[in-house]
């Protein structure tokens, strides 16, 4: 594996996710301030050359599966031909998308036809008006349509993401669990985290612990399933449902010692850590004409500055950061 992509903990980083726009079509509360954010202009985004061939170099380097995320990724116009040139990238094994879905029951099977493996969809309610309420948009049908799209073409695990806030949507827990009775998902609570402008605070957190123990009141025989090494999720199921549920569980226990994941901003800056605030712009390392070894080397230098976890909670909701619709964790829109 490249030492290029390998920290000095050891972590190798073989998961890129690049996000493909900075724009978005809802406006969730826990991702963006109300009035949105300032747009990079055009020009200073990635371009679909620009991409492509960074994501062949972090391939060659050994990353075998990218997540494209936003912004919203498929509001992108070339989203398209970016998956079917990553499908030709021997070494690939995994195209991802994290989307909010509401293009999606639309788009499938173009996305399919073009390769991508799997899917990310975010809902945070079941309630079309509090669903409304969260992302000050409406559309909580088409998303809906969007994930039962994606379970009829035959994605599995259809992962859905809910992030938890006390006093918006932490009584619907159960619903949410109830709906993998009969659908084949795999639903991920996500603690809420502490971006720029997201108005979070330890107060609307709920912790895993607390979800868990909610659920396990009215499902006592959940179990705990084994997952990946490198995965986000703790993830459970009720014995006799299709799907399962997990918990992302980045404020209250970190998996930092796993972490396998760089990402690239759309406007070009590789990003080592989630909850880090210094960044390298490649796209500009890039214009300059660099070449590929001295690429390689600003890449593995910030590779090598990658802190062993990030910095706990009470000071990261005090750092800087992007808002998470300019990190691209989520799907994110303009
Ligand atoms: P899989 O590839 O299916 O494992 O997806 P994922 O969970 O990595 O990605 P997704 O885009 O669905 O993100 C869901 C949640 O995972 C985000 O809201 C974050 O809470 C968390 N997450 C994703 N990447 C990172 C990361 O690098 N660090 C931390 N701490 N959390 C992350
Ligand atoms: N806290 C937790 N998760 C978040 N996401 C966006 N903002 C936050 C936040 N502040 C989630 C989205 C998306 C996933 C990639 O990140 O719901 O599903
Ligand atoms: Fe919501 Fe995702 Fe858009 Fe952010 S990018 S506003 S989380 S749909």
């Amino acid at each position: 594996f490249s030492a290029f992509l390998t920290d000095s903990f050891g972590r190798r980083h073989n998961y890129l996710r690049i996000s493909l726009t900075e724009k978005c079509n809802l406006r969730c509360q826990y991702c963006m301030p109300e009035e949105g954010v300032k747009l990079t202009p055009r020009s200073q985004l990635l371009s679909t050359a620009e991409v492509l061939t960074l994501a062949r170099l972090f391939v060659q380097e050994g990353v075998d599966k990218i997540r494209l995320t936003g912004g919203e990724p498929l509001i992108r116009p070339d989203v398209l031909d970016i998956i079917a040139e990553l499908r030709k990238l021997e070494g690939l094994k995994t195209i991802a998308v994290t989307t909010n879905g509401m293009n999606l029951a639309r788009t499938l099977p173009k996305l399919k036809d073009a390769g991508l493996d799997l899917i990310n969809i975010s809902l945070d309610s079941l309630v079309p008006a509090k669903f409304e309420f969260i992302v000050r948009r409406k559309g909580f049908h088409k998303v809906m349509e969007g994930i039962d799209k994606a379970i009829e073409m035959g994605y599995n695990p259809v992962k859905v993401n809910c992030v938890v806030m006390r006093g918006l949507n932490e009584d619907e827990l159960l619903d949410f669990v109830a709906l993998t009775e009969k659908k084949p998902l795999e639903v991920r609570f996500i603690e809420y985290m502490p971006f720029d402008g997201n108005k979070w605070n330890f107060k609307k957190m709920v912790s895993y612990q607390e979800m868990l123990d909610g659920i396990r009141q009215q499902w006592p025989r959940l179990e705990m399933v084994q997952t990946g090494h490198t995965d986000t999720a703790k993830m459970f199921k009720v014995p006799g449902f299709e799907g399962q549920v997990g918990f992302i569980t980045s404020m209250s226990e970190h998996f930092c010692g796993s972490c396998n994941r760089l990402r690239i901003t759309a406007d070009g800056n590789l990003k080592v850590c989630l909850f880090g605030n210094s960044e390298v712009s490649l796209r500009d390392i890039l214009r300059s004409g660099a070449s590929e070894e001295e690429l390689l080397q600003i890449i593995g230098a910030a590779v090598g500055r990658k802190k062993k976890q990030h910095a706990g909670m009470f000071n990261i909701s005090q750092m800087k950061n992007r808002p998470m619709i300019l990190i691209g964790t989520t799907c994110q829109r303009p």
